[in-house]
């Protein structure tokens, strides 16, 4: 759907993976999250998620550019779906200028409307602007869930 300022949201596909994966990298690429992606590791990335059955995203795009993405996966539960927010960004000069939430509120009908989806949960770092990015949009920390990791010995 086109929006008076050019920008069009729409679903990402398997086909979008290296399209997603540029606008990934440059996202990531500065603070404050500082991660070193190059191309080919982004589009591993983006490509796995993208193989799943269950993957669902959307992507804005403005004349022939990405510049923001959403993706994630459903997940069945006792009633309806979940849906895991796996990765969310807007170009750092795209930042702060409402595309992350209009990108966000795209997400949340399509997910609601054809995948009947009921909730939608992600991980993100504790205190972040991005962990109030989400709470500013209605999602509330868990109070009972915890992150826990381990390396392969
Ligand atoms: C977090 C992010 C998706 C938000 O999208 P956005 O288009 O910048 O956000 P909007 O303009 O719609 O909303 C602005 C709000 O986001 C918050 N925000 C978070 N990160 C921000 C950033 N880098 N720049 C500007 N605002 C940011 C602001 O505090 C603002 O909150 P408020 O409306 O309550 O005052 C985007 O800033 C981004 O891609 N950041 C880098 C990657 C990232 O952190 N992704 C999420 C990882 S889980």
């Amino acid at each position: 759907m086109k929006t008076a300022d050019d920008l069009t949201f729409r679903p990402a596909s398997a086909s979008d993976a290296e399209l997603l994966a540029s606008v990934f990298m440059e996202c990531f690429a500065g603070p404050p999250w500082n991660e070193p992606w190059s191309l080919e590791t982004a589009v591993r990335r983006i490509s796995l998620f993208a193989a799943a059955p269950t993957f669902r995203g959307i992507v804005a795009i403005e004349g022939s550019h990405a510049v923001a993405l959403a993706l994630g996966q459903i997940e069945g539960w006792t009633q309806g779906n979940l849906f895991l927010l796996q990765e969310m960004c807007v170009l750092p000069d795209r930042q702060g200028s409402g595309i992350g939430s209009r990108l966000l509120d795209h997400l949340l009908s399509r997910l609601r409307d054809h995948d009947d989806v009921i909730e939608m949960y992600l991980l993100t770092d504790a205190g972040s602007e991005a962990e109030s990015f989400y709470l500013g949009r209605g999602f509330r920390r868990s109070d009972r869930k915890v992150v826990l990791r381990m390396g392969t010995p």
